[in-house]
């Protein structure tokens, strides 16, 4: 609920999270991502993209899709099915976002591990979950306790004088 007390572009919470737990699921869920992950790591992604995720040691095997007790799936809504029609939303992409970050803070903040994962193009998702048309897979975050010797990388973040400017 901490999700979906995002504010969003005209209040109309465009979002659906999709909770996982099941086994089956789970391996469809899988099988279909690491079919789109291996063409990605394997001519899809640039030269450029290879070597900018080469410090993180991924490649197309998932086998956390599997192993996370839970599966977070969130959708956005491109927009709203009415009664025998279509009504608008708007910022949608803003909105999910803003709500996906208090999911992940909130996730976080409970002492849980999570993966923001793009298993791009996602679609499949929507087909495996038989989620509605006005719905699109947004991220898919495996969350759960972190495994035991995971090895999580050295990162440095942007100091605060490379990410704010001052304007007073
Ligand atoms: C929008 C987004 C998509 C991501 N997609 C993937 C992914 O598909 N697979 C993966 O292993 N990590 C993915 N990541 C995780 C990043 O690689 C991760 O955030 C990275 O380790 C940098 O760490 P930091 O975000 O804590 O700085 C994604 C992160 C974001 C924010």
């Amino acid at each position: 609920m901490t999700a979906s007390s995002a504010p969003s572009g005209a209040h109309k919470q465009p979002w659906t999270f999709c909770l996982v737990s099941n086994a089956d699921l789970q391996s469809k869920i899988r099988a279909a991502a690491e079919k789109e992950e291996f063409e990605n790591y394997n001519g899809r992604m640039s030269e450029e993209w290879l070597e900018a995720l080469s410090p993180f040691e991924t490649d197309w095997h998932k086998p956390f899709l599997e192993i996370a007790p839970w599966l977070i799936i969130v959708f956005k809504k491109a927009y709203d099915l009415t009664d025998g029609g279509k009504s608008k939303n708007y910022y949608v992409n803003e909105s999910v976002g803003i709500a996906t970050g208090f999911l992940l803070a909130a996730i976080h903040h409970a002492g849980l591990a999570s993966l923001t994962h793009t298993p791009s193009p996602m679609n499949f998702l929507q087909k495996i979950l038989n989620r509605p048309e006005n719905e699109r897979a947004f991220l898919l975050i495996p969350v759960g306790y972190p495994a035991e010797k995971t090895k999580v990388p050295d990162l440095k973040r942007k100091g605060p004088e490379q990410v704010i400017a001052w304007y007073e």
